[in-house]
């Protein structure tokens, strides 16, 4: 693997080429069934990998005013723009609105009243997308699945007809279609099939078309092989099954908002030995990483693959730790590496999604920096203060 050296550790390093070849495999097989897809920032907020996104012509899909503000900065149109988020305020609503995004994804009958409200305030019409609660079991980890009853997304069906009636009766609401979104890291078709019987049978049951829509959008979700950091996620598959099961009117445009599947694969997390420590059961390896460069193993029980890429010496079992004081700054337990020793490097795979996006300062921790190889360079940047200069 090729690293920049002489670079202070931990770091991101991005390969821009395994993101160009994602971005063009995802834009290939939705262009094949004229579907659109808007990035979910969330995923990774670099503003390297953001304005390559942007420029692929892609859609960006926003939870905070702060996303919102970012994609347009990073030349995301704002028509292109969708807003969710259970808990948008007054602020992000009405600067949403000025900034005329293609629409809110609307979470509650509570937050439709209050767009109404606020759009007869600004003297703009808003433009709603109602984000329906399937109850669909997406077969995700719990802090990931977002589609059941007991989760605190989007609009239940016992609901869904006073949101509708409500986007009837409002003039300051132009309602644009449904929304739905049961989770993330979904590795088999069959949520996804069930969650377009599930739109079929909601477009039906509600008479949706009776509202002039013009678009669903089925939010993200497509997971990737995290043991095998170099298989790009099936986008062709995924789509295909969609179109196989979806059974809604054709003019209607069909909507995505995919992150991690555009951008885990392109990204590791470089780490450095500070100490292997012999234990009574067992050696650790620590780490200068930890859960506040990869907060995924302590928050979601996730496996990342993790390579020692400065050794080759024979195997041992190692527990890979980081240096933050909790018991949960595990990333591995009980794997091979080859014989690791301090200032050995480890690359931590499959990190471009929900990585550097979700680091954290816990523990007075530095901020990692990142690098990117590939499209005919190896550059740096501070991306996050960059990112954060553009935010309010
Ligand atoms: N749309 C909505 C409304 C979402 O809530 C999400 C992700 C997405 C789209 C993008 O989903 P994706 O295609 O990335 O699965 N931090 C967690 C993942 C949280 C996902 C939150 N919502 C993790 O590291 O696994």
């Amino acid at each position: 693997m090729h690293t920049p050296s002489g670079i202070k550790t931990p770091y991101y390093l991005y390969n821009l080429d395994v993101l160009h070849r994602t971005l063009q495999a995802a834009l290939a097989a939705a262009g094949n069934y004229g579907y659109h897809i808007h990035y979910a920032l969330k995923a990774n907020h670099n503003p390297v990998i953001t304005d390559i996104i942007s420029n692929y012509g892609f859609g960006a899909d926003c939870v905070s005013g702060n996303e919102v503000t970012e994609a347009l900065h990073r030349g995301f149109p704002a028509q292109k723009v969708v807003f969710a988020g259970v808990g948008k305020s007054d602020e992000e609503i009405q600067h949403a609105l000025e900034n005329d995004i293609l629409c809110f994804n609307c979470e509650s009958v509570e937050e439709l009243q209050i767009i109404s409200q606020i759009a007869e305030e600004c003297q703009k019409v808003a433009a709603v997308a109602l984000r329906v609660n399937p109850h669909v079991q997406a077969q995700t980890h719990k802090y990931i699945t977002t589609g059941l009853e007991e989760n605190k997304f989007g609009i239940q069906l016992s609901r869904l007809q006073e949101a509708l009636e409500l986007c009837r009766q409002s003039q300051w609401i132009d309602f644009k279609g449904l929304h739905f979104h049961i989770g993330s890291q979904i590795m088999s078709m069959q949520p996804f099939e069930e969650l377009c019987r599930k739109v079929n049978h909601i477009w039906q049951k509600f008479r949706i078309d009776e509202y002039n829509p013009v678009m669903l959008n089925l939010g993200g979700g497509l997971g990737v092989d995290y043991s095998n950091p170099d298989v790009l996620p099936d986008f062709e598959n995924f789509f295909s099954h969609i179109a196989k099961n979806l059974a809604i009117p054709s003019h209607i445009k069909v909507h995505f908002e995919l992150g991690r599947s555009l951008v885990a694969q392109c990204g590791s997390l470089i780490t450095k030995v500070l100490y292997t420590k012999e234990g009574n059961q067992k050696d650790f390896v620590i780490a200068d990483a930890g859960m506040t460069e990869l907060m995924r193993p302590a928050l979601y029980q996730a496996v990342h693959k993790i390579e020692n890429i400065t050794s080759e010496g024979a195997p041992a079992l190692y527990d890979v730790v980081g240096p933050i004081c909790e018991s949960s700054d595990v990333f591995a337990k009980n794997i091979a590496l080859p014989l690791t020793r301090r200032g050995d490097l480890l690359a931590v795979k499959s990190c471009g999604a929900y990585a550097e996006s979700m680091m954290l300062r816990y523990n007075m921790r530095g901020r990692a920096h990142s690098y990117f190889v590939g499209d005919g360079q190896i550059s740096g940047n501070s991306c996050r203060e960059e990112a954060e200069a553009t935010v309010q």
